[in-house]
């Protein structure tokens, strides 16, 4: 029996307008969840909304807010803990620096703090409440490969992911038995805009380190739909190199962070 727009379960999906969002809000669409689409830039996201309402016959409103203003995601959440569900909740808004934290621009790390960190777990315990009153429920917080490891240029964006690795981590201790999942999905450099609004051109980044948004929103609802596990490292090479430096003494990892490429610094 085919959805009907009172039974059809809503996704939150926030940084639709692009790469790994906006390929979340397909699948998520394409799987007949009606959507809530979160960022700052109002006409791609009604671009967005219009494109996939029509080609999945779901609903889709959008929500203009810069989710890195602590009223705008207060705003935010009381919208959202006012719905009557929100069955998905991606976290993925982001943005990546170009330079050391000396000489960037603090504000902007501020701002990346709140969006990496503040953001998603104010947004996630918006929804929490109706989702384990409702016994089910899904949280994907969009971290990194960055979460793992890091290098000159990349100290406050591999913090943060880190942070929001961990946070998930703990959140899914908590959440056991109660039907509510949670994942910490870790992409490796993935074909995005990313780069380019950062201002940087990976032009030495050999070509199979990257990947496509499809297969990385795949290895993330896919590991959704079995039930885990909670931290989703897309990709069978990043898998080996996290699980490798994961192994590696403190001392050498430090040592080798210190040698790492200079191109974001
Ligand atoms: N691409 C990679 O290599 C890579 C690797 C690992 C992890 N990631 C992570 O994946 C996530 C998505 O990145 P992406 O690669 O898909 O980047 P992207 O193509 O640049 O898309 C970023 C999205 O985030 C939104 N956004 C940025 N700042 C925002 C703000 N202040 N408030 C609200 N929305 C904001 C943008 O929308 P508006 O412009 O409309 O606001 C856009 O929809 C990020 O968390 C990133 O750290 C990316």
């Amino acid at each position: 029996m085919p959805a009907t727009a009172a039974s059809r379960p809503l996704a939150v999906v926030t940084g639709p307008t692009a790469g790994i969002g906006r390929e979340f809000a397909e699948r998520l669409a394409a799987r007949g969840h009606d959507l809530l689409l979160v960022s700052r830039d109002a006409a791609r996201l009604h671009e967005v909304a219009d494109a996939l309402a029509a080609a999945h016959g779901v609903r889709a409103e959008v929500a203009a807010h810069d989710l890195t203003d602590p009223a705008e995601v207060e705003a935010l959440a009381a919208a959202l803990a006012a719905r009557p569900r929100v069955d998905v909740l991606v976290n993925n808004a982001g943005f990546g620096t170009l330079g050391t934290l000396a000489r960037t621009d603090p504000a902007r790390q501020a701002a990346m703090i709140q969006l990496h960190c503040a953001t998603p777990l104010r947004l996630a315990q918006a929804v929490l409440p109706g989702m384990t009153a409702r016994a089910a429920g899904l949280i994907v917080n969009v971290c990194s490969v960055a979460a793992f490891l890091t290098g000159p240029g990349n100290a406050t964006y591999s913090g943060t992911k880190a942070f929001l690795r961990l946070a998930t981590d703990g959140l899914s201790a908590e959440l056991q038995g109660t039907g509510v999942r949670v994942q910490a999905l870790c992409p490796g450099f993935t074909r995005t805009e990313f780069h380019d609004r950062m201002g940087f051109a990976p032009t030495n980044i050999p070509r199979p380190l990257w990947m496509s948004v499809a297969a990385v929103v795949d290895a993330s609802l896919r590991a959704a739909d079995r039930g885990g596990p909670v931290t989703v490292i897309p990709g069978l090479r990043y898998k080996v190199l996290v699980a490798g430096w994961r192994l590696l003494p403190l001392r050498i990892a430090s040592f080798l962070t210190r040698q790492g490429p200079r191109v974001r610094a």
